[in-house]
Order: structure tokens, then C-alpha cells, then sequence
């Protein structure tokens, strides 16, 4: 039997009749939100993405009735899956005793103390509203530290978006005193750092994007504290996503390494908006008030950890103590790593599927044979970044929402607790046949002759 291809116009076309209710919501939500629509770059697509109503698990569903197997899963949050019970049960309860006291309260102490106890380099802990804002506590407690005002990056290490953290090359953003440099260049590193100008090392948890799409060389993840401490300069990891996913300690844990600061966010609530910087005691002497006004933060946030917020924190921690989650999601991730680089192969599609907790998809040509399961098969970034191969997946992230597949861009797979066997082999047969239909419409070459 022949099969039909479904070409990107028939696609689109298909899409859009399935879903009449979120293309009205789309057209209510274009003229309100300037980035056609979406209120997070994430969001876009075109022609949109479905308008969802509610969640559970692993699946939500549309307004349309459609269902979904997410794998978006909050933007990384969601590490115990949409709606854990006892996650909302401990929510629920807070929301009949009270959101915001304005107070100091039990829960948030021992929200901190919980992840104390996973993570031994928070020594202090101090909570504000996102992850991009904890980095820009780090950036300002390393400038007082140190004296210095310089702070150093990493290539396409994504850390938020106001202007010192902003992807290099962001619009309207001045930022004289931060520098980018290559990842993995122990040399590039040293030089900048002798100069002896540098207040802070900024480095994603686990590489650039969503946990590592460009992993760090484990050699030069291993020797950056050395480096540091030689030059006076603070080491932060933003652990923003990896924090809790991939490990009870985080990547930091994975990778046997102690940074100063630690940036956190998405995980440590399980769903709810936070953010947290944790660290050195001595660094973190700026917010206490007997502390010199000069050498002092004075530390505001109308939601820094209220009882709400608080409340998910120290249910979603308790889930994370036994490592019980982690190593439910890392196991699925392993299942569909296999199965999808399964499907690669047979198609003769150059390419992998590689990463822990968050599955990334590489297209593009295999330069040699990675040494584990969560690096790409080579070490150019521009390959791995590719525009060409970020627009198929677009395109792949349509075919896969249409047949009820919810990926971030089709570039990340973001695997929860929730997920089972079944979803993913049900992800795979749509994989399967939405690659079958970027060959046949000649979006992605195979290496068949
Ligand atoms: C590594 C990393 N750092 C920081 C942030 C910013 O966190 P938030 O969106 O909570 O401000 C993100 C967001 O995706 C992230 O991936």
C-alpha cells in the first residue's frame, strides 16, 4: 500500500482543521501578544501552537479535545509529571491557609533546608522570583566579593534574558562588561581570567541548552575551580534546569565539581514560579544587614518564597530526597534514546538522539563516535546549532504535534517520572512516520544510495 506523504502545506492545512478552537484563540491571542501570539519564544510556531486546557501526568489536552504526550513538561519544571497528588495536595492545603503573610514562616525553612540537603554547596540560601534573576543576584553578590566588574560567559550558554545574562548578539542590550568565549578552550579561559578583571565564571548545568545540547568536556568542566580560585575570580553553575532532574545534587553532583554559587529554578518548586541562589557563606555576607551599606544588598521580592510557592517547594523536594524521580525519568530517556536512534538508523537519517533526563535531537553529520549516551557525535557547534536543521525541526515539531506529540521545537524531549514505556513507543511510531514524511518531501537527506 502506498502511503500518503504529508507535505508542510498539507500539513499545516491538516493541522489547522483540527484544531478550529485554538486558531480562534490564536487569532484573540495575535493582536494581544506581540510575538504573534506567544508569550514565550518557546511558544512559536506556525502556524501555532494548540491552545491547552488542562494536564495531568504526562498528557494535557487542547481546546479542541485533543490529547497530547507532553514532552515540554513545564519548560523542564515538571520532573514529577503535570499534577503529582501529593504535590497538589500540599498546594491545596496552603491555598486554604493563606498565600502571602508577609511574614517569615516555617515553610520556607524548611524548603531550604531540603535542598541543603541535596546539595551541599548551598551553604546559604536566598529565594527570589526565577532562575535569570537568581543569576543576576550571583553576577551583583560576585561583583561586591571580588571588588570586580567583569564577568565571563560562554557560548550559547543560555542564562535568561535581561541584559547580562542575554544570548550574545540580543537586541537593545548593553552589557560592556561582560565577555563570551568558546566552550571547552582551557586556554581561552586562563587568559581571560590572569588579567585578574573578572568578579564571575558563568556555566550552564550540563553544557548550552536545556542541560547540555553542547556538552562540557568533563576535563574542563573538572579544572574551572582550580582556575578560579588561582585568579580570585567566583564560579557559578546556573543549574536552572539541570537542578534536581538529572541527580538529587544536581549536574554539580554528576559531575563531581563544587562551584561557589549555584543558580536554581524550574525543579526546585516541581511547577510553581521561583528561583534561588545558593552558595558560600563568606559571598553571600552581603545581605547581612551588619554588613557596611556599601558592601551590602539589600535583598527585595513581593514573592520570594511565600507559603504557596514554599509549599510546592517542600512537597516537590521531599519527592526528589530518595532519587526515586530522577532515575524513573533518566530511564525513560534511556528507552527512547534507544528506540529513536533505532529509527534514525533503519531510515539511514545522519543524526542522534543523546542526553539524561532531557533528550536532544542532533540532525547532521556523525563526526565520530561519542564516548556515552548524552553527547552529540561531534564537537561543532555550528553543526549542532545548524539553522537549516532548526528549521526541519520546526517542521518535525508539527508533524509531531498533529499526531499528539508535544516537543519542545522538536528540538528537546523532556522527560518527566510520568512517562512509561507505552508513551514512547506511541512517540516513536509518530517519530517514525513524521521523518518518513520530511524524507519524502525532500526536508531531510538520507544516506542511502
Ligand atoms: C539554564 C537556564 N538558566 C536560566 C533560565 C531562566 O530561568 P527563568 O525563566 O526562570 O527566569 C533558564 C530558562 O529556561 C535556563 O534554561
Amino acid at each position: 500500500m502506498t502511503r500518503t506523504v504529508l507535505t508542510r502545506a498539507s500539513l499545516v492545512a491538516e493541522y489547522v482543521k483540527k484544531r478550529p478552537g485554538s486558531k480562534k484563540w490564536h487569532d484573540r491571542a495575535v493582536p494581544l501578544f506581540p510575538a504573534n501570539g506567544a508569550t514565550h519564544s518557546a511558544r512559536l510556531l506556525d502556524p501555532f501552537r494548540p491552545y491547552i486546557t488542562h494536564a495531568q501526568g504526562v498528557k494535557k489536552w487542547d481546546v479542541d479535545g485533543n490529547e497530547y504526550i507532553d514532552y515540554c513538561m513545564g519548560h523542564g519544571a515538571l520532573i514529577l509529571g503535570h499534577s503529582h497528588p501529593a504535590w497538589v495536595k500540599a498546594v491545596q492545603e496552603q491555598l486554604a491557609k493563606g498565600v502571602h503573610f508577609g511574614e517569615n514562616h516555617q515553610l520556607e525553612v524548611a524548603w531550604a533546608e531540603l535542598i541543603k540537603s541535596m546539595m551541599p554547596v548551598a551553604e546559604r540560601v536566598e529565594f527570589c522570583a526565577c532562575g535569570q534573576e537568581a543569576n543576576l543576584i550571583a553576577i551583583r553578590l560576585a561583583r561586591i566579593f571580588t571588588g570586580r566588574k567583569k564577568i565571563l560567559r560562554f557560548v550559547e550558554n543560555f542564562h535568561g534574558w535581561a541584559d547580562e545574562v542575554a544570548p550574545e548578539g540580543s537586541a537593545g542590550v548593553s552589557t560592556p562588561d561582560v565577555k563570551i568565549i568558546p566552550m571547552n578552550s582551557l586556554n581561552l579561559l586562563e587568559a581571560e581570567l590572569a588579567t585578574r578583571e573578572y568578579a564571575l565564571v558563568m556555566t550552564e548545568g550540563g553544557g548550552a541548552h536545556m542541560a547540555g545540547q553542547i556538552p562540557w568536556d568533563t576535563e574542563f568542566i573538572q579544572a574551572i575551580s582550580g582556575i578560579t580560585r588561582q585568579y580570585g575570580t567566583l564560579w557559578l553553575i546556573d543549574e536552572v534546569v539541570t537542578g534536581f532532574r538529572d541527580d538529587r545534587g544536581g549536574w554539580q553532583a554528576i559531575a563531581g565539581v563544587r562551584p561557589d554559587l549555584t543558580s536554581l529554578g524550574k525543579c526546585t518548586s516541581g511547577g510553581m514560579a521561583v528561583g534561588a541562589i545558593v552558595g558560600r557563606a563568606d559571598v553571600f555576607e552581603a545581605f547581612n544587614p551588619r554588613t557596611p551599606i556599601e558592601q551590602r544588598i539589600r535583598h527585595t521580592g513581593t514573592w520570594n518564597s511565600n507559603p504557596l510557592l514554599s509549599s510546592a517547594g517542600v512537597a516537590a523536594c521531599q519527592l526528589y530526597q530518595d532519587g526515586a524521580p530522577q532515575k524513573k525519568a533518566a530511564e525513560m530517556a534511556a528507552y527512547l534514546r534507544q528506540e529513536g536512534n533505532k529509527i534514525l538508523r533503519q531510515r539511514q537519517i545522519s543524526g542522534r538522539l543523546y542526553g539524561r533526563t532531557i533528550v536532544h535531537l542532533y540532525l547532521g553529520p556523525v563526526d565520530f563516535e561519542p564516548r556515552d549516551e548524552f553527547s552529540p557525535p561531534t564537537r561543532d557547534v555550528a553543526k549542532i546549532m545548524s539553522p537549516e536543521m532548526a528549521a526541519v525541526k520546526n517542521t518535525l515539531c508539527l508533524h509531531l504535534l498533529h499526531h499528539g506529540i508535544a516537543t519542545m521545537g522538536g528540538r528537546f524531549f523532556v522527560l518527566s517520572a510520568a512517562h512509561t514505556r507505552q508513551d514512547i513507543d506511541k512517540t516513536m511510531g509518530a517519530f517514525a512516520s513524521s521523518l518518513d514524511d520530511l524524507v519524502a518531501e525532500g526536508l531531510l537527506v538520507t544516506t542511502k544510495v
